[in-house]
This record gives structure tokens, C-alpha cells and sequence, in this order.
């Protein structure tokens, strides 16, 4: 593309698609060409005077000036959107979660691929906005420097995502499995679920409990323990909740050489002297071995990060520029969102690669019968 702004539309403008619309017209790469709601619910009735506003999406893909569009409505609509809009060849930047289930994640992505396949500069892009905070690429860039040697733990604690009765009132859509289509793992955790394997990877096995409406009037889980295992050995726990207060967010990976500690906005690196295992199998009597202790510096999370994915998504478009997170990236964190859940009504461990059919059943099944709370 030769010119130096994107013209986007913008469908959705409720409480994240209103940011989105002042990320749009503030950043010098991108232009606000359209706005689509079917209720224009958070907005003045006089805002963006010369932006022209639809309803219905469709109409806007038809009759706006677009060569983007942002999608920012309740879960279940982002892949019909997203296919309608790069069947058109336009470019898509599609808010969390790509899909509901693994089922429509892998519809949305074949389809995304045959639209690429007619339009091959076709930019899609997922908003996993957390991946530009500093201490997640600082994290990223230890572990990939092999400081921590082979990963040993990965455990997240991330129930800093309180939300009140409030929250799910204030929507419809929220709470419940025909219209949110899970609750913490799929509204909050997406971010955390998607950062967990950008990290560390994916496990082979997913063990998960899950508590439905435990801590308010909902359908949906708000309380998760989930235990992953990796066929190299490696384990991780994913715990997570919108109930508590005050939250955790602490992750720790813990390697042959050391560990990772993040909490409180702080990153502490401790390097064993030498490799735990050799420690194990060679020192005598005694103990522990030498550990030293060093903060690690990160860049400050920026204010503006849903503006830098938006900002990079019109640079891939302009310049070839690389994504923060292409869309098909999406697909893991959905697949351990289902895997978590599917595992809590088995009671019983799933291996990866999922049943997704197994899975879609399920889904069907609490949206026409909702489980019990707990
Ligand atoms: N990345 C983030 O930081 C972040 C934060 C909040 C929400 N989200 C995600 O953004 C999406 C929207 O969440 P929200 O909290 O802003 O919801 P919201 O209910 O505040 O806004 C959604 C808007 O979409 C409109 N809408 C619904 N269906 C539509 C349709 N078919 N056509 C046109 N407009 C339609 C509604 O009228 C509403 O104004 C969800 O996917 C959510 O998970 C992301």
C-alpha cells in the first residue's frame, strides 16, 4: 500500500470499541473511515459528527471506504465478522477471544487462509495487547536466552481480574454460555492463557477445575485450578479467578538453572551456581546449592498498549511490518480455555489435541442446561 494512513471501521463501540475509536483517530498511521453498532449504547448521540455510522455491519463493509476493520463485539459474532470482512479483502484486527470454541477458531483460520490465498497481503491480527507489556518480553527474552536452562515449573496465579455483580449486569451478553460463552478463561484469561504458551508452550495434557457462579449470580465459571503436564516433564498450574480481593498475579518458571519470579511489578531472576539436576545427582551430604538473587529491569507497561497493537496492525498493513500477535495465534489459548473446561466436566485428564467435536457438544449442552453452581 502506498499511502500513509489505513482507513478503518470499527464495529462495536461499547466500552473497549470507544477506546478503540480514540486510538484510531490519534495515531498518524491510521484514519476512522466508519463506526457500526447495532445500538450505539456508550456513545453521544452527536460523537464523530463526520464519521459515517451503521448499524448493521454488513451495510458498512458494503458502503464504507475501508481498507480495515477493528471487531470489538461479544465473542460469539468475531468469526462470521472477521470472514465476511477478509472475503472482502480487508484486513482484520479481531478483539479476544478469536472464537468461542476450537471448532470456529479452526473454521476462522481455514477460511482467513483461503482469503490469503486470493489476497496473499491480507493482515490479520488477534488484540493480545498484554504481549507488548515489558516484563512479559523481558520474561520471553530470558527464558529464550536459555537462562533458566530446561523448564522444570510454569505457575501463573493471575486472580487479580476482580470483577463485581456490576460487571455481568451491566451487559446482557455477559455470564452466560449462549452469549459470553465461558467466563473467566474466556472474557479475562484469554490474555494470560495466550501469554502462559507464548512463554512456555503447549502442554500434552490439561487437568482442570473449574467453579461455576461461585462467586456471583452468573452461569459461567469465575473460579479456575487448572494443572498442565508437558511429555518432557514439565508441569504448570494455571489458577485464576474474578472473586478475590485483593488478587495475585504471580507467575514463576522455574528451570534446570534457575527461576523467574514475577509479582508486585517487580521481575527477580535467581541463577543457580550450577544446574539443579547435576546438584541433585552429585553433591553429598548437605544441601542446598548456591543461588544468587538479581532484579531484572523491564520496560514500564505503556499506557497505550491496545494503541501500540493498533499502531503495529496498520504498520503490517502499510510496510510488511511484523504483528505483535497474528490471528492465528489465538487458536492455542482457546484450545486450553475448552481443554480446562472439558477436563472439569470429565473429571478426568484430556490430551491434547483436543476432541474439539467433543468439546463443541459440551458447549451446546450448558448453553441449553447451564451446570450447577458451585
Ligand atoms: N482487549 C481488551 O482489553 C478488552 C477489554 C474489554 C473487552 N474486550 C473484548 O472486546 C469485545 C467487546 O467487549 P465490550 O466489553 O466492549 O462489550 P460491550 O458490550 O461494552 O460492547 C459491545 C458492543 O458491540 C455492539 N454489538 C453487538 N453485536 C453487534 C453486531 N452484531 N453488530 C454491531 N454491533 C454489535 C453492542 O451494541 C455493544 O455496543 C469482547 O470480545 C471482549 O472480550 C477486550
Amino acid at each position: 500500500m502506498t499511502r500513509d494512513k489505513v482507513k478503518i471501521g470499527i464495529v462495536g463501540i461499547g466500552s473497549i470499541g470507544t477506546d478503540h475509536v480514540e486510538h484510531v483517530i490519534a495515531l498518524p498511521n491510521t484514519e476512522l473511515a466508519a463506526i457500526c453498532d447495532r445500538r450505539f449504547a456508550l456513545l453521544e448521540a452527536d460523537a464523530y459528527p463526520d464519521i459515517p455510522r451503521y448499524t448493521a455491519y454488513e451495510r458498512m463493509l458494503e458502503a464504507a471506504d475501508l481498507d480495515a476493520v477493528i471487531i470489538a463485539t461479544p465473542h460469539y459474532d468475531h468469526p462470521d465478522m472477521c470472514l465476511q470482512a477478509l472475503e472482502r479483502g480487508l484486513h482484520v484486527l479481531v478483539e479476544k477471544p478469536i472464537a468461542v470454541h476450537v471448532q470456529e477458531a479452526r473454521r476462522l483460520l481455514d477460511g482467513a487462509r483461503a482469503a490469503k490465498r486470493d489476497n496473499p497481503d491480507l493482515v490479520f491480527a488477534a488484540m493480545f495487547m498484554q504481549r507488548t507489556w515489558g516484563q512479559w518480553r523481558k520474561v520471553k527474552s530470558i527464558i529464550e536466552s536459555g537462562a533458566l536452562g530446561s523448564l522444570i515449573r510454569c505457575t501463573w496465579i493471575i486472580t487479580d481480574w476482580f470483577r463485581t455483580q456490576h460487571y455481568f449486569d451491566s451487559r446482557s451478553w455477559r455470564g452466560a454460555w449462549g452469549s459470553e460463552g465461558g467466563g473467566v478463561l474466556m472474557n479475562q484469561c484469554p490474555h494470560n492463557l495466550d501469554l502462559y504458551q507464548w512463554l512456555v508452550g503447549m502442554p500434552a495434557r490439561v487437568n482442570g477445575q473449574v467453579s461455576f457462579g461461585k462467586h456471583h449470580r452468573i452461569e459461567v465459571e469465575d473460579e479456575v485450578t487448572a494443572y498442565f503436564e508437558y511429555d518432557n516433564g514439565m508441569v504448570g498450574h494455571f489458577i485464576a479467578s474474578t472473586g478475590e480481593s485483593p488478587g495475585t498475579n504471580r507467575l514463576e518458571i522455574v528451570g534446570d538453572c534457575g527461576k523467574l519470579v514475577f509479582e508486585h511489578d517487580e521481575l527477580v531472576l535467581y541463577r543457580n551456581e550450577w544446574p539443579s539436576s547435576r546438584h541433585i545427582r552429585e553433591a553429598g551430604k548437605g544441601g542446598k546449592l548456591p543461588v544468587t538473587r538479581e532484579q531484572v529491569d523491564f520496560e514500564a507497561r505503556q499506557t497505550n498498549q491496545h494503541e501500540w497493537v493498533i499502531e503495529n496492525f496498520a504498520d503490517a498493513i502499510l510496510s510488511g511490518a511484523e504483528l505483535i500477535a497474528p490471528a492465528e495465534h489465538g487458536l492455542n489459548s482457546a484450545i486450553l480455555n475448552n481443554a480446562i473446561i472439558l477436563s472439569a466436566h470429565k473429571q478426568a485428564t484430556v490430551s491434547l489435541p483436543l476432541d474439539s467435536q467433543e468439546y463443541a457438544d459440551l458447549l451446546q449442552a450448558y448453553i441449553a442446561r447451564p451446570p450447577a453452581h458451585s
